[in-house]
């Protein structure tokens, strides 16, 4: 529980689907999500639900550790999905530009703290283990748009 933040808590890899699904529902182009917590969190497993809710397959999405971006193409929106964590903490944007990936959908960046993405206005979810094995996700970013934090119970 991070002090003062609204938090979800996830049993299971289903419910965290299903936070995901509904995150998905709400998402719109231009919105950027930063999913910040240890390995195996639950950040892919969230990214997931939000393709779900979009109405990508779900087995398209992976963890893009390795090549940093995909992309997953709705009916509704494009979904880029990055991963910073093979950059390190201060990693640099200059490959990805974001500025461009928002204006041509939304973008979900696994390890998004290792990356300076202020300027774009992130909402800023982190993702941690809890006591029993499930996960908790918690919204850190007070002003995030109504669609979103109505899923933590944030009335704007
Ligand atoms: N409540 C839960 N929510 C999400 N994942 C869970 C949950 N319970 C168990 N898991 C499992 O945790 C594992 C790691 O999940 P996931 O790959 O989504 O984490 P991650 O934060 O993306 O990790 P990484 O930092 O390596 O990218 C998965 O095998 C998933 O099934
Ligand atoms: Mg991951």
């Amino acid at each position: 529980m991070r002090a003062g933040a609204p938090s979800v808590r996830c049993p299971l890899v289903e419910d965290t689907q299903a936070l995901g699904e509904r995150l998905g529902q709400g998402l719109e182009s231009g919105d950027l999500l930063s999913l910040e917590g240890p390995l195996g969190a639950g950040k892919t497993s969230l990214v997931r639900g939000i393709a779900i809710g979009l109405g990508v397959d779900p087995r398209e999405v992976r963890s893009p550790t390795f090549v940093l971006h995909h992309v997953y193409t709705s009916a509704r929106l494009r979904l880029h999905h990055l991963d910073l964590y093979r950059l390190g903490p201060g990693a640099s944007l200059d490959l990805l530009d974001p500025e461009e990936l928002l204006l041509t959908g939304a973008v979900c960046v696994e390890w998004g703290d290792y990356a300076a993405l202020e300027r774009w206005n992130p909402v800023r979810i982190a993702a941690d283990i809890d006591a029993q094995r499930g996960r908790l996700f918690t919204l850190l970013t007070p002003g995030a748009p109504a669609r979103i934090s109505r899923l933590w119970g944030v009335s704007a």
